[in-house]
């Protein structure tokens, strides 16, 4: 079955190697250059691929940074590098905790793409099947190679190499075998475990190595008493494999890696056993589910279609696999540079920020929401270490480190010991996707399973944050730091103030709703302090400035007010938000991080000016998206900062959901507003938004927007209001939603409990001048 099918591939790739010969020699010609200088002279490397879901090319990019990764939320790998990275597997003391580097034993690399040879391999991403593959199309044969990590067999990353000779008898020939050199690239021994030394053995026939070891240091003695176990298991891999003249034969080679070595031993057999391409059907299958729960598709946009593709393959590549072989062990969250990197300071680690709740989680709360609950999972988990943090600083709640890792303590890196101290806007961010996960949920096991202690608890911090101000009589939050990094240690930032006040407003409602089963309710006053939290506002300008003793004018490092129009949607006048977007605009530095211009584009779709969006659409990626694999990193060209930035990814997909195609959640409905193409597309379509368990497909193209209704939950009905009437979604139901809007989706309130009012803000209406 695998030499019916890659014999098929192979002719796919033939035909198009022969067009896209064509294309190169052109333009080759033209330009007039050697192959040698084109590569050197930049990064950028062409995908010649027209499929929205490949990205193919024949020369990899000179900054082995914007290779593509392979992952499956247990295990994952950056495509030919020496590291592999396992969830929940760190070493370091506190702020020096990483991700521990796993050598990579499954990096295998044939000799044809690593010296010299006549042949050009044409290496791709299949975004859709969730595998790198490596073609080589040789005198005699064709070689190719698939790479993933294999999402039923969580444990493992696969390599299987097929060679397909040409058969072409030559009866001169000497050595009618093929031989293909290959070689695996481990690197060095690992600097962050120490493993004993590796161990052979047989297993189904086939000679494997094991070797365990520990990480080196516990990130917090106080929560992580021992070092982490670690083992893995690897195929021994030969220096060529041999192929009869007339034959072609799959060669499977495969790691695996668990702090159990029971759990990795089971693993390789498992995988050994199989048939090679029931092995690889398996894991496209899960890949396969995935893409029918959810997706978006873009059409009239081939660019803007790959980037989307590239960012669910590389969000889902470091999120949990939802059946697996084995059971999986607990899942340690989204770091802004996924589950293949984190070892380094420039990739932050691995570390968790508030770039989960606020930049990655909301597009995943509505395509994915089971996946929105492991993310709050993973604070839950340690949010008993958050308790401590808040009691050592005298203060009490939940507060969250601003940098977590494996326990929950506070790993935030020595450099920079003011973001800690400062950006406890984080508890409010946790706060506000529970807010968003309740919206769209109303998981009541949620709420009994620690939802309730952890909305209470964290808004518990807050009231013992805030400090009554005689003078103004407000509260005033002292000592923050908000999204923006440049200025610390201020009074009154806004976009902590508007979460902090949202926290404690969320903890009066859901100890409402918790009633019946969680007895320590918010204290009624938490809704007065929300009330009376100030909020920095400018009468004469009328816009927010950043904190209190913000001088205008003054440059920012990123998003830090916007924030307040979106993803927090603050009631305010529109002429406020209007002018929050605008200033903001022209005093946020060139140089900041890649998520600020997508939250201007949300802001500018919702006032309506199309044009000025699709500009300041086209400065959130433009600029980050580097070829041919789509990988983001955090700074504009030539700049880089972290690689693979999945905080960036995550605002350019909230550019898109929550600006182009005009959705919002709030506490007691769904909207959609102005929903319209993104530059240039013809359509766009959202497949599986889920909504109070109703899923509904979202279709937008030049002429209408639909709005379709695949199934429903009958514990919670809905109703779509377009301004005027009132429809009752069924299963099978088509709606266009003619119009702006806004298109309401509601059911009916949960429970007796009265909705937060969620304004921070008597100073509001006393319009404070600064
Ligand atoms: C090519 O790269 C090398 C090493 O990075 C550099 O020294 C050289 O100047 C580059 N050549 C061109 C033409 O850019
Ligand atoms: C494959 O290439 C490596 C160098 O990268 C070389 O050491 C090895 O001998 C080659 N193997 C064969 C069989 O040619
Ligand atoms: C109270 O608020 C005013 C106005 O913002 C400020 O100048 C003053 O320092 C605050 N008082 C205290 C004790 O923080
Ligand atoms: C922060 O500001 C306070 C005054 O509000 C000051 O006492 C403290 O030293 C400052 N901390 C840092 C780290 O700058
Ligand atoms: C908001 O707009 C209303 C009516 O346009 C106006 O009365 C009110 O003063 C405005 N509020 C602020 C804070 O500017
Ligand atoms: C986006 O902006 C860049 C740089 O300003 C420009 O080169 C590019 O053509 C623009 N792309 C689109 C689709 O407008």
């Amino acid at each position: 079955m695998w030499h019916f099918l890659a014999r098929n591939k192979q002719a796919a790739v033939m035909l198009g190697l022969l067009a896209v010969a064509a294309f190169v020699v052109v333009v080759l010609a033209t330009k007039g250059a050697s192959i040698a200088i084109v590569e050197n002279l930049s990064t950028e490397t062409d995908d010649i691929s027209n499929d929205p879901h490949l990205f193919s090319t024949y020369s990899l990019p000179s900054d082995n940074r914007f290779m593509p990764s392979i992952g499956n939320g247990h295990i994952a790998t950056n495509v030919f590098s020496d590291t592999v990275y396992m969830n929940g597997l760190y070493n370091g003391y506190k702020g020096k905790s990483r991700r521990a580097r796993i050598p990579a034993w499954a990096n295998i690399r044939l000799n044809s793409t690593l010296t010299d040879h006549p042949y050009s391999p044409v290496y791709s991403l299949d975004t859709k099947q969730g595998v790198f593959t490596v073609t080589v199309d040789r005198d005699r044969s064709v070689v190719t190679q698939r790479i993933y990590a294999h999402r039923f067999y969580t444990r493992a990353i696969v390599n299987q190499i097929q060679v397909a000779s040409k058969h072409r008898p030559d009866p001169d020939f000497l050595h009618p075998e093929i031989w293909i050199a290959i070689k695996l690239m481990p690197g060095p021994g690992s600097d962050d475990i120490v493993f004993q030394d590796p161990v052979p053995e047989i297993l189904d026939g086939r000679t494997v190595w094991s070797v365990c070891g520990q990480t080196k240091e516990s990130e917090d003695p106080t929560y992580q008493p021992l070092p982490v176990d670690i083992c893995a298991y690897w195929t021994s891999v030969p220096d060529h494999l041999v192929v009869p003249q007339h034959g072609s034969r799959v060669f499977t080679f495969a790691m695996t890696a668990d702090k159990n070595k029971t759990v990795a031993r089971q693993e390789l057999i498992k995988v050994l056993q199989e048939d090679g391409e029931e092995l690889f059907d398996k894991h496209v299958e899960q890949w396969g589910r995935l893409y029918h729960q959810a997706g978006m598709q873009i059409e009239g946009n081939l660019k803007l279609a790959k980037i989307v593709n590239g960012i669910w393959y590389y969000l889902l590549s470091s999120l949990p696999a939802e059946e697996s072989h084995q059971p999986l062990d607990r899942f340690f969250g989204l770091s802004p540079t996924g589950l293949a990197r984190g070892g380094t300071f420039d990739d932050y680690e691995g570390h968790n920020f508030w770039d989960t709740e606020i930049w990655m989680y909301p597009t995943i709360l509505l395509l994915y929401p089971h996946y929105a609950h492991s993310l709050l999972q993973y604070r839950l988990e340690t949010a008993y270490v958050a308790a401590q943090l808040a009691r050592i600083t005298g203060h009490k709640g939940y507060r969250f480190p601003w940098e977590s890792a494996y326990t929950g303590t506070e790993v935030t890196q020595p450099c920079c010991p003011e973001v800690a101290e400062f950006e406890q806007h984080v508890s409010g961010c946790i706060s506000f996707a529970a807010r968003q996960y309740l919206a769209t949920t109303r998981d009541e096991e949620w709420l009994k399973q620690g939802g309730c202690s952890l909305v209470t608890n964290i808004a518990d911090f807050w009231a013992s944050r805030a400090v009554i101000n005689y003078t103004t009589g407000l509260y005033d939050i002292k000592n923050v730091m908000g999204p923006d990094e440049d200025h610390s240690n201020v009074t009154n930032s806004a976009f902590t103030n508007v979460v902090a006040g949202y926290s404690l407003y969320l903890a009066e409602y859901v100890s409402c709703l918790c009633k019946e089963y969680y007895l320590s309710k918010a204290p009624e006053h938490y809704a007065d302090i929300a009330w009376s939290l100030a909020l920095p506002y400018d009468g004469e300008w009328d816009y927010h400035p950043e904190y209190a003793e913000y001088k205008r004018s003054e440059k920012i490092k990123q998003a830090d007010v916007v924030l307040l129009g979106f993803p927090l949607q603050y009631p305010m006048n529109e002429s406020t938000r209007a002018n929050d977007l605008k200033y903001y605009e022209s005093v946020t530095r060139n140089d900041g991080p890649a998520m600020t211009w997508s939250i201007h584009t949300v802001g500018i779709l919702r006032s309506g000016d199309s044009a000025k969006a699709a500009k300041m659409f086209n400065k959130s990626y433009d600029a980050y998206v580097r070829e041919p694999f789509k990988v983001w990193s955090e700074l504009r060209r030539p700049d880089v900062g972290a690689v693979n930035f999945q905080t960036g990814m995550g605002g350019f997909l909230q550019a898109i959901v929550f600006g182009y195609a005009g959705l919002s959640v709030y506490l007691d409905r769904f909207e959609i507003h102005r929903a319209q193409l993104p530059p240039q597309a013809t359509r766009l379509k959202i497949k599986g938004i889920k909504y109070l368990g109703t899923n509904l497909n979202l279709d937008i193209d030049d002429v209408d927007v639909t709005l379709t209704v695949t199934s429903v939950d009958d514990k919670w009905p809905l109703v779509l209001n377009n301004g005027k009437y009132n429809t009752t979604l069924i299963p099978g139901l088509t709606v266009t939603l003619s119009g702006e809007g806004p298109f309401t989706i509601r059911s009916a309130p949960w429970k007796d409990c009265k909705l937060p009012a969620d304004i921070i803000g008597q100073n509001y209406l006393r319009q404070i001048n600064v």
